[in-house]
């Protein structure tokens, strides 16, 4: 039966008689390749193969020691085809092994000694009912093997190899594993120790850093009545349109590729696009009515108006002056349709009545007398806000409102992004530019804006379009989203490629899928694990 080819792309040949130095050749080789890999699974596979390649065992099995059992990693034999664990997407699904001295990897673990064997089914040290039990139901013939413990640089057992049935080139007989083969896999053994804890501290180094910034998007997020999952959905979509434009193999972007490193760096900046609005007042981030500000100030005009009521009333026992007689009923029912309009300019809109808005103008300008002094019907910050044309922010407003960038820019310049994550603070900072230059809040135009940013600028705007429940916009089909889109990048201001690729991928619909299923099972990407 021929043998699966190794990660390495080398395909083991065995190698009972090989040529000594050929096999140091290849073990320094391999232990280049063990403190380059990254990627926990690969390695634990790596290992493996690359030890079985060098023995030429038939089998093997690595372990690693967790909470005091041996737990299984990677399986692999030629003989039966079973490969588990490691890259294979099948986890070894078998009952950790408990530190047991009759077990012989457990004994290798506790004690940290190498133990060879010529036939397990001789042996009388150690407990091998198991394989032999597994020999029955597969036919398979366990004969020798090579269990040596692997060892960190501070000399603690984290793993055990253990190698099955070793093969003679050529001919394949099954032999005892070679006492230089021991020497060999020994010294491997403590390379994979020691890259496997590299491997593990950068993940959880990494981990660490991903569940700290989720933890920070989600309290943002959590001010906001209004807005409550935006980064979270922002975060998600961003990764998604990039992963689009990744795959496209059409327009204008056919050719744009992202390796992993890039990636992540777009990942964290999803999560860290907003991090500057944890500085922007709640009552700015949801101001649902015009007049609001903690409170909704239309209860104030409202109070003033039933005063002025109050003071308009014929007084009793006063005899109305045949001259007045219309007037008191007039200007109540003037009053009246006063108090009716500002409630009407107090309900935000896309682009608010102009008669409307001059009949507030109109109303400020009246004044009433309380006790001699004279008083205005509404303050000039109140006509300021009745009189806002779209949504409920005033200029002053919007400007607070637009800080928010630049306080992600201030808060990540003080995060030493470093390597592939150097233009991370970049690729968040940028989400409010427009490639017309008439963004904030650096006015950079397209020349300035790496597509790393437009994707970013996409999703926030997709984002912002799509929620149902902001005060001032009633929710909106995904065919209104989408002309609304074109038309921003026509006047150039999001990318139109990047839009299409959106578009054309159905990225709305598989987004809107996946949070729908994430809500509905109850689970948050803010807590669930970057990967
Ligand atoms: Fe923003
Ligand atoms: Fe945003």
């Amino acid at each position: 039966m021929s043998q699966p080819p190794t990660t390495d792309g080398h395909v083991p040949t065995g190698s009972g008689g090989g040529d000594f130095q050929a096999r140091m050749n290849r073990l320094i080789e391999i232990s280049i390749a063990l403190s380059a890999e990254r990627k926990l699974d690969v390695l634990l596979e790596r290992i493996l193969t690359s030890t079985r390649e060098i023995t030429g065992a038939d089998a093997g099995t690595l372990y690693r020691l967790q909470d005091g059992r041996l737990h299984f990693e990677v399986i692999q034999n030629a003989t039966l085809g079973i490969a588990t664990g490691g890259t294979t997407g099948n986890k070894a699904r078998l009952e950790p092994v408990k530190l047991d001295k009759a077990n012989v990897c457990a004994y290798a673990a506790i004690l940290g000694r190498t133990v060879a064997i010529a036939d397990v089914y001789e042996s009388r040290e150690f407990d091998f009912s198991g394989p032999r039990q597994y020999d029955r139901v597969t036919g398979y013939r366990s004969r020798s093997m090579l269990v040596v413990p692997m060892k960190n640089h501070a000399g603690v057992v984290t793993g055990v190899l253990q190698l099955l049935n070793a093969t003679e080139p050529g001919t394949g007989a099954v032999v005892p594993f070679r006492s230089e083969d021991t020497a060999i896999v020994e010294a491997l053994a403590s390379q994979a120790a020691v890259a496997i804890d590299n491997v593990t501290l950068i993940q959880e180094t990494k981990d660490l850093f991903e569940a700290v910034i989720r933890v920070m998007a989600a309290a943002v997020d959590a001010k906001s009545h209004y807005t409550g999952n935006h980064i979270q959905r922002v975060a998600i979509l961003n990764s998604m349109l990039a992963q689009a434009v990744h795959d496209t193999a059409e327009g204008p972007l056919a050719a744009v590729r992202f390796s992993e490193p890039e990636m992540e760096a777009i990942r964290i900046a999803g999560w860290l696009h907003d991090i500057g609005k944890i500085t922007t007042p709640v009552w700015i981030m949801d101001k649902a009515t015009k007049l609001e500000t903690l409170m909704d100030r239309l209860e104030l005009v409202e109070l003033r108006f039933r005063l002025i009521r109050e003071l308009l009333r014929p007084q009793a026992g006063t005899p109305p002056k045949p001259a007045e007689d219309a007037g008191p009923a007039t200007r109540l029912a003037e009053l009246d349709e006063a108090l009716d309009a500002v409630r009407r300019a107090n309900v935000p809109a896309e682009n608010a009545d102009p008669a409307l808005l001059a009949r507030v103008q109109e109303i400020s300008r009246r004044t009433y007398l309380d006790d001699g002094v004279e008083h205005p019907y509404l303050t000039p910050d109140e006509t300021e806000n009745l009189t806002i044309r779209r949504g409920t922010l005033t200029e002053d407003q919007r400007r607070i409102m637009q800080t928010h960038v630049e306080w992600t820019n201030r808060l990540l310049s003080h995060i030493p992004f470093k390597g592939h994550l150097a233009d991370v603070p970049v690729f968040a900072g940028q989400h409010h530019e427009r490639l017309n230059g008439r963004g904030y809040p650096d006015g950079a135009g397209r020349d300035r804006i790496p597509i790393q940013s437009r994707i970013l600028a996409i999703a926030d705007f997709y984002e912002a379009l799509s929620a149902k429940d902001r005060p001032y916009r009633r929710p909106m089909s995904k065919e209104e989203i989408i002309v609304i889109m074109r038309e921003s990048a026509a006047r150039e201001e999001i990318d139109g490629d990047v839009l299409e690729v959106m578009i054309r991928s159905d990225l709305i619909d598989a987004f809107e899928a996946l949070f729908e299923d994430l809500r509905q099972e109850g689970l948050s990407a803010y807590t669930t694990p970057p990967r």
